[in-house]
């Protein structure tokens, strides 16, 4: 637990209370108010936990003034400069980067987990093929752990570590099989030469009846948009990985919760719904229509791809990814593709627009990324499918460090009831 630093005092009514404060490594103090119902007899009320640290982690730490973004105390830039996803994978999951002698290991037993039994075909074939590859997927992972009985023991450290690397050796291959199926083309199964983005290209892509060749420059940028998702602290679909776990569930189970989640278009499926707009806008001289759209209140449409609940001042993934997606599109021979010439005038209309300074709006991780996807030929709805494949290794890292909290124990929020007072029930032909 972190080191009790001072004490916060609540005043209510006619009583006094003293609550421990701690002070984190980075971030705002923290008021430890979990005596509170006990020793008050209120609850707080905080529905989207704006204000709430739900669990101790040593993970992921994000300044949202400062627009930084850490995995384990390392930038998000140099991340994505330096280092590649595996590395990042190990980083997230162990607290270090790996040695040279422990990354080869590592790389090595994700490398040889990434087959599927044989059986879970079946269970692709069982789907319509109009089917999202999300809903595939949320039904593929739950279906787990019916095939790997021997690694569900959560009280058991090897069975863990266990689902740990299926997981993140298997998701490739079940979004890439989803994507087949729905083409209605063959499965194309992993190969062990080629590095974890290259081989996710591969299985999307190549066909039986020719070769295919991994393009250097889309691997890297495959890699980077893996690196640039791979964690963000307690978000939505995080926190109900962390949830679906403290009550015990095996790791599948929580993890297909994890993808439930992140699926909405207020979350991983942004990036679908944002590559939509941009589309939908098509041509730059329509831009001030939709940003007069976002801005009024009657008016359901938001930018998608713009704001975060905690970057206040920019994100710094969306950086990355806006210089990749010139490199890629420039790669294609596309840099003067229209949506992405629809993007970029609009963050710079929408930078320089009052209600989106004054809000704090500004581009998120999603707004550029489709861009890239769409120019490797992905379509719009595998784009949040990629994003779980990414972010699988955030989960199972929170996953893995919540069993091990002593102080986890399920978790059950309270509510501000405003429902009916106890009624008396009325016979139906009196009602
Ligand atoms: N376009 C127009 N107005 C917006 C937008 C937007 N994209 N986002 C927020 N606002 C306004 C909102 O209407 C509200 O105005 P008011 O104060 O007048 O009611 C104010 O800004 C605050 O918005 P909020 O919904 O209370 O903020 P939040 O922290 O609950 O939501 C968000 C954060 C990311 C869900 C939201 O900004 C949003 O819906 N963005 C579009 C979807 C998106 O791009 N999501 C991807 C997030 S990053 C990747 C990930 O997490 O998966």
């Amino acid at each position: 637990m972190a080191e009790e630093k001072q004490t916060a005092t609540l005043i209510f009514g006619n009583k006094k209370l003293e609550f421990p404060m701690y002070s984190p490594t980075a971030g705002p103090d923290v008021i430890d108010i979990r005596k509170l119902y006990a020793e008050g007899d209120v609850f707080t009320y905080d529905p989207s936990y704006t204000s709430t640290a739900s669990c101790e982690s040593t993970i992921t730490f994000i300044d949202g003034d400062k627009g930084e973004l850490l995995y384990r105390g390392y930038p998000i830039e140099e991340l994505a400069e330096k280092s590649h996803f595996l590395e990042v994978c190990y980083l997230l999951l162990y607290g270090d980067l790996p040695t040279a002698a422990q990354l080869e290991d590592f790389e090595d037993r994700v490398t040889r987990h990434t087959m599927l039994h044989e059986q879970m075909q079946y269970f692709f074939r069982g789907f319509r093929r109009d089917a999202h590859p999300m809903a595939t997927m949320v039904g593929v992972v739950g279906a787990m752990s019916a095939f790997y009985h021997d690694s569900t023991d959560i009280g058991d450290p090897w069975q863990r570590e266990v689902a740990a690397i299926r997981m993140i050796a298997k998701m490739p291959t079940i979004a890439a099989w989803a994507y087949k199926y729905s083409l209605g083309q063959p499965f194309v199964y992993p190969r062990n030469d080629l590095d974890y983005a290259s081989n996710f290209l591969r299985m999307c892509f190549a066909v039986p009846c020719e070769e295919y060749e991994v393009n250097p420059i889309l691997s890297r940028a495959m890699d980077r948009i893996f690196t640039l998702h791979a964690d963000h602290e307690q978000n939505a679909s995080t926190s109900t990985v962390r949830l679906a776990g403290s009550s015990g569930a095996n790791p599948f189970a929580c993890i297909a919760a994890g993808i439930a989640c992140l699926w909405g278009p207020a979350h991983g499926g942004a990036n679908q719904a944002c590559l939509e707009m941009l589309r939908e806008i098509g041509t730059v001289d329509r831009i001030p229509e939709f940003i007069k759209r976002a801005k009024d209140k009657d008016d359901p449409f938001r930018l998608m791809g713009f704001g975060h609940r905690v970057y206040k001042n920019f994100d710094p993934r969306a950086q990355v990814m806006k210089e990749s997606a010139d490199e890629v599109l420039s790669l294609m021979g596309i840099e003067n593709n229209e949506t992405l010439q629809v993007a970029k005038e609009l963050e710079r209309i929408a930078l320089e627009d009052e209600y989106f300074i004054d809000k704090k709006l500004y581009p998120n991780v999603d707004f550029y990324s489709g861009i890239i996807l769409d120019a490797m030929g992905f379509p719009t709805s595998m784009f949040t499918p990629i994003f779980a494949v990414s972010r699988t290794v955030g989960w199972i890292s929170q996953w893995k460090e919540m069993i091990v909290d002593p102080s986890q124990r399920i978790g059950r929020p309270r509510q501000l009831y405003v429902g009916a007072a106890r009624r008396g029930y009325v016979e139906v032909e009196n009602r």
